[in-house]
């Protein structure tokens, strides 16, 4: 029998939650990040590299997949998981936000979103139904719904119109999953920054009941403060016994704040695409490679890290093939900044488990106060 998808809520610390997605391809221990593999790859990295970083879960994009190479040719052979080779469990999103931010002549109506492919200029439509096809084309594990989300600052008309939208698509996107024994959908709370359309969004997510719940509509460009304060009420809006999502979040210091506030997942392009562009993440805040003093610098990237550009290589190293645009330089420091963001998430996991969460931001803050050094 096809184990089913449930959470565990192993230990708390304040609002922090420590515990374990189980899927049928394996667990997912939370806190956890997902890093990004777009177009069916985390660039510059192996599947195997990536699972040896500490990552439990990918994450995938309905509106990249369906334009390249399409679902229907990665359905026919044999799923996302064969195609890419990683056999752990992928989420998926499903093509609202995308669509919303890089596709071409966009039209919003009540049915879905009609586009033109940022690629090829392409016409396609997606709505609850056919995001919900694709990605059950693509095999996806965690299945998000079909949303819309506006960029923040919005006013409250805006803001209230999109997310009762959102609300209706989260019940067609239900309708349309149907029942997948092993695999999840995900409903998206909305509202921006209004805790009265985020406890009405919550209300309708609760009343269609998903297996786990993110709230989405931030990082838009709202900033750290006004995110927080968002998520000082939203989590707690959220069912207590299903995995909490923040979507496309964020920086080390927000996933600490986050964390602190009850989110259990997080996902976001930053580590690995830093990595192309030469910032590494250390625990004494972001390192610009690119930077002249690092050219003679026989030190390691960051003492203590396991990954192979910290144990294999000195600073000036890593200085002189990110400037000579070596391909091993995208390699490297994607592979830290992954292994640095699995650092941190096992971090805090051990924490909240050991009730010093509170000890570990301490720490967490005092580190990167020191700056470069
Ligand atoms: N990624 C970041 N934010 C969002 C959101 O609000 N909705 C979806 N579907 N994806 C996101
Ligand atoms: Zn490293």
């Amino acid at each position: 029998m096809t184990q089913r998808f449930s959470y565990q809520l192993q230990s708390t610390d304040g609002q922090a939650r420590q515990g374990i997605v189980h899927t049928p391809r394996g667990d997912i221990r939370t806190p956890a990040f997902m890093p990004v593999g777009t177009a069916a790859t985390v660039k510059a990295m192996m599947p195997s590299s990536v699972r040896e970083t500490g990552a439990d879960i990918l994450l995938g994009n309905t509106y990249h997949l369906m334009l390249r190479p399409t679902a229907e040719r990665i359905a026919s052979l044999g799923g996302l998981h064969r195609f890419m080779n990683w056999d752990g469990p992928i989420l998926t999103d499903s093509g609202g936000f995308q669509v919303m931010s890089l596709a071409e002549l966009r039209k919003l109506t009540e049915e879905g979103v009609s586009f033109r492919s940022h690629i090829d200029g392409s016409r396609h439509m997606l709505t609850p139904e056919r995001s919900m096809e694709i990605q059950r084309l693509l095999g996806s594990d965690i299945v998000m719904c079909f949303d819309e989300c506006p960029a923040l600052p919005a006013d409250r008309a805006r803001l209230e119109s999109s997310m009762q939208l959102s609300m209706r698509w989260a019940q067609r996107s239900r309708d349309a999953f149907g029942d997948r024994p092993g695999h999840a959908l995900f409903g998206i709370q909305q509202g921006g920054d209004d805790e009265e359309l985020r406890g009405q969004s919550a209300e309708a997510l609760r009343a269609i009941e998903f297996d786990g719940y993110a709230v989405g509509g931030l990082a838009v460009g709202e900033g750290q403060e006004i995110m927080f304060r968002v998520l000082d009420y939203a989590p707690a809006m959220l069912p207590t016994d299903k995995p909490r999502y923040l979507m496309g979040v964020g920086k080390p210091d927000d996933l600490v704040g986050a964390v602190k506030r009850g989110i259990d997942m997080f996902d976001c392009v930053l580590p690995s695409r830093s990595g192309r562009t030469g910032q590494a993440f250390t625990a004494r805040g972001v390192v610009n490679i690119k930077n002249a003093r690092h050219q003679d610098d026989p030190r390691p990237l960051e003492e203590g890290c396991p990954c192979p550009a910290c144990s294999g290589y000195s600073r000036a190293y890593l200085h002189h093939v990110f400037r000579a645009k070596e391909i091993i330089s995208s390699m490297l420091l994607t592979w830290h900044n992954l292994t640095y963001y699995q650092r941190l998430m096992a971090d805090m996991r051990a924490a909240i488990a050991e009730q010093k969460f509170a000890e570990f931001e301490a720490k967490f803050h005092a580190g990167r106060a020191q700056g470069d050094v």
